[in-house]
């Protein structure tokens, strides 16, 4: 028995082993503020660590975080470049907790925008938190899109057709997913969108066929422990069918 999970009165039986979040609101945190947004970055930034800390506590395998879409990049200048900013301090000032709690980091999206300093630090922290047997997954989305994910496994699978490594007929499920960043991980369990905006925007399209949706109007810097524990109890309640009938299911 998990002693976090007695503690937050969660079922063990029942919890997700890949919750994927949009995380988002952090503009319209700042905004209420009356601050710059990137004051609603940086205290998203400790909304990452509280969910991060409670996932491994309890046991959920892998978190994936939508830190950065390929259409954030049309975000004005100065937010892009404060955002690219905090993304190396989060790395700079999280690798040892990564490392003493045996979290592995995995970032997926296009690597080809990142600035080199950023992109040495990103390949630094995941090389250091591939050392040992993980007890948790950390991924974050960072530059992600999912039709651009799906376009380079679509390319590649292509190629391998073009150079006679595979037939068409060989082109199946199991072969998409191998290609796509997330080939090594369950599909997510539950996705969480935080700011009362109810939308997907281009966020794991292909691995959230069968996902149960979780949406908050909580803006993601108040989206703490307690949300959270409400969240992964929501998700307890929920039958999942998979096309079968309830019956079935329960039977
Ligand atoms: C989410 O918060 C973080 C990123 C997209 C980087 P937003 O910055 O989208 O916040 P709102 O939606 O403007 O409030
Ligand atoms: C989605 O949030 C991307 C991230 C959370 C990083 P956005 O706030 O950019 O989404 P849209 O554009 O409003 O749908
Ligand atoms: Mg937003």
């Amino acid at each position: 028995m998990n002693e976090y999970c007695a503690k937050y009165g969660l079922n063990e039986e029942r919890l997700p082993r890949h919750v994927a979040i949009i995380m988002d609101g952090n503009g319209r945190w700042a905004k209420k503020r009356l601050w710059n947004r990137l004051k609603g970055h940086r205290a998203g930034a400790d909304a990452v660590d509280a969910v991060t800390t409670l996932c491994r506590e309890i046991g959920v395998e892998y978190l994936t975080l939508y830190a950065f879409s390929t259409e954030n990049w049309n975000r004005p200048e100065s937010e892009v470049s404060g955002l690219m900013e905090l993304f190396k301090e989060f790395l700079v000032s999280k690798k040892g907790l990564l490392i003493e709690k045996q979290i592995r980091l995995n970032i997926i999206g296009s690597k080809d925008k990142f600035a080199p300093e950023l992109l040495k630090l990103m390949n630094e922290t995941i090389a250091e938190t591939k050392k040992y047997e993980p007890k948790m997954t950390l991924t974050l989305a960072l530059s992600y899109g999912s039709r651009q994910e799906i376009t380079t496994a679509v390319r590649k699978i292509a190629k391998m057709a073009a150079d006679g490594e595979i037939t068409p007929e060989k082109i199946d499920e199991k072969l998409i997913s191998e290609n796509l960043y997330t080939f090594n991980m369950p599909d997510p369990d539950l996705v969480i969108r935080t700011s009362g905006e109810y939308r997907i925007s281009n966020y794991l399209l292909w691995q959230i066929a069968y996902s149960e949706f979780y949406f908050t109007d909580t803006l993601w810097p108040d989206f703490k422990k307690d949300e959270f524990i409400k969240a992964l109890k929501d998700f307890a309640g929920r039958e999942r069918r998979f096309g079968k009938t309830g019956d079935q299911v329960k039977g």
